[in-house]
């Protein structure tokens, strides 16, 4: 069997990645754009645009596209433009979270509403107005962001363990009703990754009292925090946004073509 390397290329594929323009979202579209993908950056924060251009700069075709995830309308809107710009679109990251870390108890209903309707209901938007156009193209890929928290309770946490765990789910949902369309869906099982979301965790738990430490004792509270995301792990140590993004990069590319339905757990080894 002659070896080549055609399984790792996202070469002549275009990518639109929802949360593009920070942590683990950006580091996949770096990757992508390494690999030979047009981007298709999707944020709700216009500091996205910023990101886009210094992609752009290296060589890269990135554009960003503003978007809440959780309106339709804009949805809609946006996956046209994506279309009428690129023409295609071959792989859906749905990315975009964020993290509530409180019990039920403490949670209101405008927090939960807020956390489910980033992390699933925009899942959902996303991949409703998208399929219709991997059908007609014949084919595509989506990889959702789940999380170890899919898999296992993180205390603290019960609108986004009831997210993950709709992800993952939503994931296998899709995978069974699209595959018969050459479309296939997996998600990533993240554990702790040093982005702004866990930094803003730290200040919602409050193991840190700022994101951006001046003061001696500040910055020894954030290096406890980090620490401490990772030492409980078989591995003892947390992951950066550049490490998960190769397995998004597995998940887009035909290296996984037989894969689909799946929880991929890359999490230092907690939820084993
Ligand atoms: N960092 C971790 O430890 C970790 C672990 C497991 C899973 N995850 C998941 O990874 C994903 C990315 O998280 P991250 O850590 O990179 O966080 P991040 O805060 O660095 O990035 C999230 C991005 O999503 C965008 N966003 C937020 N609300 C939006 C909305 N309504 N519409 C469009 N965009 C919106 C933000 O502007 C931001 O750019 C999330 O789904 C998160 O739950 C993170």
């Amino acid at each position: 069997m002659e070896i080549t390397d055609q399984y790792l290329s996202l070469k002549g594929k275009v990518a639109l990645v929802t949360g593009a323009g920070s942590g683990i979202g950006l580091a996949v579209c770096q990757l992508y754009a390494k690999y030979g993908a047009q981007l298709a950056m999707v944020d709700v924060s216009d500091s996205c645009q910023e990101k886009a251009d210094q992609l752009c700069a290296t060589g890269a075709q990135a554009k960003f596209f503003r978007c809440d995830v959780r309106r339709e309308e804009e949805v809609q809107a946006v996956v046209a433009d994506v279309l009428n710009t690129f023409g295609h679109i071959d792989v859906l990251v749905n990315n975009a979270g964020i993290n509530v870390r409180k019990t039920v108890l403490d949670t209101t209903v405008e927090e939960w509403d807020r956390c489910i309707d980033i992390g699933l209901k925009g899942t959902f938007l996303f991949s409703k107005h998208t399929v219709p156009a991997m059908i007609r193209q014949g084919g595509g890929v989506i990889v959702n962001t789940a999380s170890g928290a899919a898999l296992k309770g993180v205390p603290d946490a019960a609108p986004y363990n009831a997210v993950k765990g709709g992800v993952a789910a939503l994931t296998r949902s899709m995978a069974v009703d699209f595959g018969k369309y050459n479309i296939r869906v997996n998600c990533v099982c993240p554990g702790d990754i040093l982005t702004p979301m866990l930094i803003d965790e730290g200040l919602q738990t409050g193991q840190i009292t700022t994101a951006d430490p001046q003061t001696p004792e500040e910055k020894e509270a954030m290096a406890r925090f980090v620490a401490s995301c990772g030492d409980y792990r078989p591995l003892r140590r947390i992951g950066t946004a550049e490490q998960i993004a190769y397995t998004f990069l597995f998940l887009a590319t035909d290296m996984s073509i037989y894969a689909t339905g799946g929880s991929f757990v890359v999490d230092g080894g907690r939820c084993s």
